[in-house]
């Protein structure tokens, strides 16, 4: 933007600074598209304000509930904060593996910071995973891997399913304040919306084998963990 305003008024060498200067503001404020990214921003700012939803206090980008108690499929979930991506490819899995996929796992940037301060997920945390497929099934070697100049290894392919999983102790006290929900496992589009799934399908197994507070999360301390300062 402030390109084609220099071109536009470039010529006009002439003019006192402070002339320029009125030039140039209402250039930042008229142009359209070329200003699209401090807009973008703004917006975000505003979505990022803590305590939107009274419910959830701490939390930047709520849960949405429909009024059947079904969650809402969570918006720009690739916008949040990245913290992993556990593979269980079939290759390793003789051919079996119940999530073939890398699980890209995100939680929402106030529940990150959160869990850096304090060590625990806030009330409406969500953990989101989305399944991606590796890129060749079959691949160049009988595990499903492939080679690509950086080495032999798995490589990301279509998306293929959303799971997701609620901290909220009034709606899910009876499965250690958390509730589970899947949109599908295939390619997208995913579900709109997705009912609580039962203990027995998605929370048992985080009741019996997650790390701490239903999470699996030592797979995203090094993420979670800050990076140490660098020494100058
Ligand atoms: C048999 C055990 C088991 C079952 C059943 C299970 N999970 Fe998990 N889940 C895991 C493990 C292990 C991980 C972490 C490693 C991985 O992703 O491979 C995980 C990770 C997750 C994560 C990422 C955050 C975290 O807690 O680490 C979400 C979200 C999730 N599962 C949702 C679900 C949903 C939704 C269901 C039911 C549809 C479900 N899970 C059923 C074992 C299970």
């Amino acid at each position: 933007m402030s390109l084609i305003c220099s071109r536009s008024f470039g010529s006009l060498g002439s003019i006192a600074l402070s002339l320029s200067f009125i030039f140039l503001s209402a250039c930042e404020k008229n142009s359209g598209d070329a200003n699209a990214a401090p807009a973008a921003r703004t917006d975000q700012r505003s979505a990022l304000a803590l305590g939107s939803d009274p419910a959830y206090p701490e939390i930047d980008i709520p849960p949405v509930w429909a009024s059947d108690g079904k969650l809402i499929q969570p918006k720009d979930f690739r916008e949040m904060v990245f913290i992993g991506a556990p593979l269980t490819p079939h290759g390793l899995n003789d051919g079996k593996a119940n999530f073939p996929e890398f699980h890209n796992v995100y939680v929402q940037p106030a529940a990150f910071k959160a869990y850096r301060a304090t060590g625990k997920w806030p009330e409406g945390t969500m953990m989101i995973k989305e399944l991606q497929l590796v890129d060749d099934p079959k691949g160049d070697f009988p595990d499903g891997s492939r080679l690509l100049p950086s080495g032999r290894g798995y490589f990301p392919g279509p998306v293929n399913g959303l799971d997701v999983s609620v901290k909220d102790s009034k709606r899910f006290a009876a499965t250690n304040n958390w509730g589970y929900f899947n949109f599908n496992h295939a390619a997208p589009p995913y579900l709109a919306e997705a009912a609580v799934k039962p203990v027995e399908q998605c929370a048992g197994c985080h009741i019996a084998n997650a790390h701490e507070d239903m999470v699996y999360v030592e797979l995203y301390k090094p993420i979670l963990d800050p990076l140490p300062v660098a020494k100058k």
